[in-house]
C-alpha cells in the first residue's frame, strides 16, 4: 500500500507499538487520526509530528457507543478512512487457577469485541468505497497454547476466527484485512 496521502487512523497510539508506528507514519502522511484513552499523551505525540489537535480523538474502545461515535467523527473529519490500524490491546500473565472471571471478561471485551464493534461500524463506508484496510495486531498466542495466557490467547484466537471469516464473506470487494502476529 502506498501510504502517501492516505487517511490512516491508529487506535492505541499513546504508547508502545502504536506510538512508535505513528511517529514513523508521520513522515509518510499528514492525514492521520490518533486515538486511545490518554488525551494528554496523544496531544504530546500530535505536537511532535505536527498533527493538528482536531486529529486527536480520544476514547475508550470498551465503551462501545463511544467507539461507534469515534468512527463517525473520523469519517466526518477525513471523508473516508483508507486504513484503520488497531494496536490497542492488553495482555495477561496468570495461572488459570489464579484468574478470576472478570479478567476473561475484560480481555475478550478489549482485545476482541471492541475490534468487532469498530469493524462493523467502519466496514459499510469501506464497502461503499470498494476499498479499505483494516489492520489488527495479534499475537502468536492466538495460534498456539502459551503458558499463563489463557484469556489473552482466547481473545486473540477469537480475533483470528472473526477476521478470517470477514475475508471470506466480503472477498468480492477490494478490502484488505490484515492480521499481524507478533512474536514475543
Ligand atoms: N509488545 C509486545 O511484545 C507484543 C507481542 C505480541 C502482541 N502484541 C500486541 O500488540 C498490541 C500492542 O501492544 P503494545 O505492547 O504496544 O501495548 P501497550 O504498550 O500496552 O499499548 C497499548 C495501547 O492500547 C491503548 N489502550 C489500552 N486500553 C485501551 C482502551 N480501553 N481504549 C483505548 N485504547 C486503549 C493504550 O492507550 P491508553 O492507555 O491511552 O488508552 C496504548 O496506546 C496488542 O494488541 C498486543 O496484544 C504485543
Amino acid at each position: 500500500m502506498n501510504l502517501a496521502g492516505k487517511n490512516i487512523w491508529v487506535i492505541g497510539a499513546s504508547m508502545g507499538i502504536g506510538h512508535a508506528l505513528v511517529k514513523e507514519l508521520g513522515s509518510y502522511t499528514t492525514n492521520l487520526v490518533i486515538s486511545s484513552r490518554k488525551e494528554d499523551l496523544l496531544k504530546k505525540l500530535a505536537t511532535e509530528i505536527n498533527l493538528p489537535e482536531e486529529n486527536v480523538i480520544p476514547f475508550d474502545i470498551t465503551h462501545h457507543d463511544e467507539a461507534k461515535e469515534a468512527v463517525h467523527k473520523v469519517l466526518q473529519l477525513m471523508g473516508n478512512i483508507d486504513c484503520i490500524i488497531f494496536t490497542a490491546g492488553v495482555s495477561q500473565r496468570s495461572l488459570i487457577t489464579d484468574t478470576q472471571f472478570f479478567v476473561y471478561d475484560k480481555l475478550m471485551n478489549l482485545n476482541f469485541l471492541s475490534i468487532v464493534n469498530i469493524a462493523l461500524t467502519a466496514l459499510p463506508s469501506m464497502i461503499e468505497k470498494k476499498s479499505g484496510h483494516f489492520v489488527v495486531l495479534s499475537s502468536v498466542a492466538g495460534k498456539f497454547g502459551t503458558p499463563n495466557r489463557s484469556g489473552y490467547a482466547a481473545s486473540k484466537s477469537a480475533l483470528h476466527g472473526f477476521l478470517s471469516l470477514c475475508v471470506l464473506n466480503i472477498r468480492k470487494i477490494i478490502l484488505m484485512l490484515r492480521l499481524f502476529a507478533r512474536f514475543y
